[in-house]
């Protein structure tokens, strides 16, 4: 193995193999901010004098020789190198000798790592925003196509009051709303330039650090470089939370809707292409995507509580156990990406069943209405309370099954239009932020 801080002797290759991890693999997926970061490194390095004019003409087309053999796909990191910094190192020696070796003045890979991880998940959180607002258009759309269809609302899991399909589908796309003030949040945190903290302490050199935050399109620099170096992990918690809130909401509807699907309601259905079947019971039509998702959703809420208790009690300053990291925050925000897309797709195939409150089994839904409708007669609610349930109880009670809800937020008044306006007001801040 070749190391950037190689200076004469070769570690142990078990010790390599076991330091080194998944790195390889995973830092992939940073390479092409890998280069950005340099690309606005070694520009502000031109500016106080530290590379010619001359050396800057030979690394940017170098280095924008890299970026495009990474966007072909064709960028390797190579068996015996540590990790893309090293790699992207080593190509640009390879290629421009000496010059390719100035670029790390003032940088320390704890810093390069710091600048790729924020780029990566800037990124990330747009990607996830993106896949929410699409189930979030999806569901609005379903809540004003069934609007009108009545379904059970449970407490306890036993019937309690009239729900809509209009009130359950807009249910979760404001609950989602909710989960990108997180994706915001996170975002935020994200976007702050951690670039000239170097090992985590600074350096003698005059770094421009307000040049490489405008050339990166940070919102602004992490200004205390031990406070950058802080971010590492703090900046992970913040994207697992934003994931966990939306992947709470996302298994929250996957087990609504295999409840559902179960043949004792059958309030949804999906073709049966959708389906999945089992090899002994030849009548399956089973919801296993939803019951995936759901697992998976449950897994992803464990990405916070994974992270604190891999960072709890590190001292301050960079420490190797970071790294580890990226292995689990990095299939997660793919995993999170690919529920939300299953959902949306899903969803764009369900069959919703009509007139299921005509059914005798939810006759007692109707009996808070019909309280009411008592009290809008002119009797006090308690009187009216106890009318109804002492019928209940002799088992006189009818039904009217009249439903008028009107006001704000109800089934008849689903408010869909304000809080498609409640998302967009979120979702600005990311587009313009
Ligand atoms: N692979 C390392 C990480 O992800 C890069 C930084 C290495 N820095 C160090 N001092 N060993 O944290």
């Amino acid at each position: 193995m070749k190391q950037l801080w190689n200076k004469g002797f070769q570690p142990d290759q078990l010790i390599e193999k076991f330091t080194v991890g998944r790195d390889r693999e995973l830092d992939l997926r940073l390479a092409r901010y890998d280069v950005q970061g340099s690309i606005a490194h070694i520009k502000m390095l031109r500016s106080i004098g530290l590379l010619t004019q001359e050396e800057l003409d030979l690394l940017l087309p170098a280095l924008q020789d890299i970026a495009d053999s990474i966007e072909r796909g064709e960028f390797v990191i190579e068996e015996g190198v540590e990790d893309v910094h090293s790699q992207v190192e080593f190509l640009l020696t390879a290629r421009l000798g000496d010059v390719g070796k100035k670029i790390h003045s003032g940088r320390s890979r704890n810093d390069q790592v710091l600048v790729d991880l924020k780029l990566f998940f800037r990124d990330e959180l747009l990607r996830i925003s993106e896949a929410v607002e699409r189930l979030f258009r999806r569901l609005q759309s379903l809540s004003e196509e069934h609007r009108d269809k009545l379904m059970p609302g449970y407490t306890h899991l036993q019937v309690a009051m009239p729900s809509s399909f209009g009130l359950w589908f807009g249910a979760y796309a404001e609950s989602l709303t909710d989960d990108m003030q997180m994706v915001v949040a996170a975002y935020n945190i994200a976007n702050q330039n951690p670039l000239g903290s170097a090992a985590g302490y600074g350096s003698s050199f005059p770094l421009d650090r307000e040049m490489t935050t405008e050339l990166l399109g940070f919102a602004n620099p992490h200004y205390n470089v031990v406070a950058a170096q802080m971010s590492r992990g703090k900046t992970e918690r913040a994207v697992a939370s934003a994931i966990a809130a939306v992947a709470a909401t996302l298994g929250h509807l996957a087990m609504d809707v295999c409840m559902w699907m179960c043949n004792n309601f059958a309030f949804v259905k999906f073709p049966d292409q959708l389906t999945t079947g089992s090899s002994i019971m030849p009548h399956k039509k089973n919801p296993d995507v939803f019951e995936i998702m759901r697992g998976k959703c449950n897994r992803l809420q464990s990405l916070p509580n994974e992270l604190t208790i891999l960072t709890a009690n590190l001292p301050l300053g960079y420490n190797r156990d970071l790294q580890l990291m990226k292995d689990i925050l990095f299939p997660a925000t793919t995993e999170l990406i690919e529920c939300l897309d299953m959902a949306d797709f899903m969803l764009g195939h369900i069959t919703v069943k009509d007139d299921i409150l005509d059914d005798r089994r939810y006759d007692y839904i109707f009996t808070v209405e019909d309280v009411n409708r008592l009290v809008l007669e002119g009797m006090p609610f308690r009187d009216a309370y106890r009318t109804v349930g002492i019928a209940v109880q002799n088992g006189t009670y009818k039904p009217t099954r009249e439903v008028h809800h009107t006001h704000l937020g109800s089934i008849g008044n689903l408010a869909n239009s304000q809080i498609a306006a409640k998302m967009d007001a979120i979702l600005s801040q990311l587009r313009h932020g």
